[in-house]
C-alpha cells in the first residue's frame, strides 16, 4: 500500500495548481469523470481527478483486497472483527435473498419481521390498533444515535408521501426535548415507539420512562400504547412491553445502519409498507449496482475515492455534504453519524496506527441556507473545503416549479463558481465599475478575488422518492465501507463513544450531592461548584 500513496503523493504534486476548469479543454472531461447507476448521476470531473489519478486509486483498491471484503460483507462473514459479529444491513433490503451467518439461513426472521411490522403499521395507520382515545393520531419514536437519525431524517425526507399518523422524535436526555415534543399531544391517541438496539442507552431509558408516566397519567394501560424495536428482547420485557409489539433485530445490524430493518417502523408508519418497501428496493438496487460494477463504473467505489483523494492524499480535513433539498435538512446529521462513527477511528483493524489520516469531519447544511451562511468561507476562506452537492431534476411541488428552478440555478451555479473563481483582473473591474481609482481600486479589488480551484462533486437524481432516497443512503453506506477497506480500520464498532459515558456515571452522583469527588480535576469540580451554587440560588 504504501507505494501507492507515495505514488498519489507524488501524483497530487504533479498536477497541484492546475486549474480545475483547464480540464474541460478536453470535451469529454464530464461524461468521462460522472457515473450514472439506477437513474442517478453523480459528477466528480470538477475535481482535480484525471485519468491517471483515477487509475492510482483504483490500484488502492486493489491492494486493500476491497472486492474480497466486499463479497465478505455480503455473505456473512464476521468482518467486524473486534465485536466478532457479521455486517448484514444489506439483507434487510433485500427479504428475497439468501444469506447465512456461520451457517444459519438469517432470512427467515428477516422476513418475519418485516411481514409482521407491515402488519402492526398497517393496524396503527387504518385505526385497527387504536389507543384509549381511538386511533392513533401521533406516534413518538424514542432513540438516540443510529436508533433515531435514519428514521428522522428519512421521515423529513419523505415528507410527499406521508398519509399515516404524524411522527415525532425524541432523541436528547437534556427534559427540553421530550418535554416540547409532548407538549399538545393526546395521551389517549399516541403511540410511543422505544428504539434502541441494546434497550440500555439511557437516554432513551430515561425518555421512555418520562414518556410512560406521561402516558399513565390519562391512559389506564399505557404499556398497549408502547412498541419496542430491539435486539435486546428479554430487557424489552423488563420494560412492560408486549412481546406482540417488539420488533426484534440481530447483533449483525448496526445502530448507524439499522434504519432498514425494525428501526425504521415509524417511517413505515408515515409513509405506508409499501413505499418502505421502495425505500427498500432502493437500497437493493444500489447493492447490487455496488457488488456487480467495475471500479471505474462502480458509484460507491468512486465517491468513496473522491472522499480517499481529498482527505487523504490532499489532506483536506473536512468535507461538506450539501443538499439542495430542504427535505434533506437531516441528511447531514445523519451523515455525521455515518461516516464519523464508522471512519473516525485511530486503530487499523491489526491494532496498529493507520498509514493516513482517518474520516475527515463531515457538516453541512442545505442549499440554499448555507449559501447565505458559511460559503464566504468555502469560496475564499483559506481552507480547502471539498463540497458534495445534491439535487433533484424535479420538485414535488407542480405549482411552485420556479422555486425548484431558482434552487437548480443555484446548486450548480455554486459548484461553478467554486471551481472557476474569479481573477484579479476581473475584480479590478468590477471595481472600476463600483467608482473606485487608484490605490482604493486595488485595494477593492483584493477583497473580490475567488481564488477558484475548489473542487466538488455533484449527485443529481430525478426526484426524492423512496427509491431514491433508499440508493442516496446504500450509496453513502458503502462509501464508508470502501473508505474504511482502503484505510484497514473497523467501519463498524464504536468504542470512541464509551469513554464518555463511563464518566458521566461517575459524575452524575457529584450532582446529585451522592458521590464522593475521587479523581476530579480542577476544571470539573470549578464547573460542579458553579452548578450546585446556581442551584442553590
Ligand atoms: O453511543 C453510540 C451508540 O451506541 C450508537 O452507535 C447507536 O446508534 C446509539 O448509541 C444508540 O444505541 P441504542 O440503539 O443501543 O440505544
Amino acid at each position: 500500500m504504501q507505494d501507492l500513496w507515495d505514488a498519489l503523493d507524488a501524483q497530487a504534486q504533479s498536477v497541484k495548481g492546475r486549474p480545475l476548469a483547464a480540464l474541460f479543454a478536453d470535451p469529454a472531461r464530464a461524461p468521462a469523470f460522472s457515473v450514472r447507476a439506477e437513474g442517478m448521476l453523480f459528477d466528480y470531473s470538477k475535481t482535480n481527478i484525471d485519468a491517471d489519478t483515477r487509475a492510482l486509486l483504483i490500484r488502492l483498491t486493489e491492494a486493500a483486497g476491497l472486492a474480497e471484503c466486499r463479497e465478505a460483507m455480503f455473505t456473512g462473514a464476521r468482518i467486524n472483527e473486534t465485536e466478532g459479529r457479521a455486517v448484514l444491513h444489506t439483507a434487510l433490503r433485500n427479504p428475497d435473498g439468501a444469506v447465512t451467518v456461520d451457517g444459519a439461513d438469517v432470512m427467515p426472521g428477516v422476513r418475519e419481521t418485516l411481514a409482521r411490522m407491515r402488519a402492526f403499521a398497517d393496524e396503527v395507520r387504518s385505526g385497527a390498533y387504536p389507543g384509549q382515545g381511538g386511533a392513533i393520531t401521533d406516534v413518538v419514536n424514542i432513540g438516540i444515535g443510529g436508533s433515531d437519525l435514519g428514521p428522522a431524517m428519512a421521515v423529513l425526507a419523505l415528507a410527499p408521501y406521508h398519509d399515516g399518523p404524524r411522527v415525532h422524535f425524541v432523541s436528547n436526555v437534556d427534559g427540553a426535548h421530550i418535554a416540547d415534543t409532548l407538549k399538545g399531544l393526546n395521551p389517549e391517541t399516541t403511540l410511543v415507539i422505544v428504539a434502541s438496539k441494546t434497550f440500555t442507552t439511557i437516554e432513551t431509558m430515561t425518555n421512555a420512562a418520562t414518556a410512560r408516566a406521561w402516558m399513565a397519567e390519562r391512559v389506564q394501560d399505557p404499556g398497549d400504547q408502547f412498541a419496542a424495536l430491539s435486539s435486546a428482547l428479554d430487557k424489552t420485557a423488563d420494560f412492560g412491553i408486549d412481546p406482540g409489539r417488539v420488533f426484534g433485530f440481530e447483533d449483525w445490524v448496526g445502530g448507524r445502519y439499522s434504519m432498514w430493518g425494525p428501526i425504521g417502523l415509524s417511517l413505515m408508519i408515515a409513509i405506508g409498507p409499501d413505499r418502505f418497501d421502495d425505500f427498500l428496493a432502493g437500497g437493493a438496487a444500489m447493492d447490487a449496482h455496488f457488488r456487480a460494477a467495475p471500479p471505474a463504473e462502480n458509484m460507491p467505489v468512486l465517491l468513496a475515492l473522491v472522499g480517499i483523494w481529498h482527505a487523504q492524499v490532499l489532506g483536506h480535513a473536512t468535507r461538506a455534504v450539501l443538499p439542495y433539498d430542504q427535505r434533506l435538512a437531516r441528511l447531514p446529521a445523519y451523515l455525521q453519524q455515518l461516516e464519523m462513527e464508522s471512519n473516525g477511528k485511530g486503530v487499523t483493524m491489526d491494532g496498529t496506527p493507520p498509514l493516513r489520516p482517518t474520516g475527515p469531519v463531515v457538516w453541512g447544511e442545505p442549499g440554499t441556507n448555507g449559501q447565505h451562511a458559511f460559503y464566504q468561507l468555502i469560496h475564499q476562506g483559506t481552507q480547502v473545503v471539498p463540497c458534495e452537492f445534491m439535487v433533484a431534476a424535479q420538485g414535488h411541488e407542480p405549482d411552485l416549479a420556479h422555486h425548484h428552478r431558482l434552487l437548480l440555478a443555484n446548486a450548480l451555479a455554486q459548484s461553478k463558481a467554486l471551481m472557476r473563481g474569479r481573477s484579479l483582473d476581473e475584480a479590478r473591474e468590477i471595481a472600476a465599475d463600483a467608482g473606485f481609482t487608484g490605490a482604493e481600486l486595488e485595494r477593492q479589488a483584493r477583497h473580490r478575488v475567488f481564488p477558484g480551484n475548489r473542487p466538488s462533486t455533484t449527485l443529481i437524481y430525478p426526484q426524492l422518492t423512496p427509491r431514491i432516497l433508499g440508493q442516496i443512503i446504500a450509496l453513502y453506506e458503502h462509501r464508508v465501507f470502501v473508505e474504511g477497506v482502503i484505510l484497514g480500520i473497523n467501519s463498524y464498532d464504536q468504542w470512541g463513544v464509551e469513554l464518555g459515558k463511563e464518566l458521566a456515571k461517575s459524575v452524575e452522583p457529584l450532582l446529585s450531592g451522592d458521590g464522593v469527588a475521587a479523581d476530579i480535576d480542577g476544571s470539573t469540580a470549578q464547573l460542579l461548584g458553579f452548578v450546585r451554587s446556581a442551584q442553590a440560588g
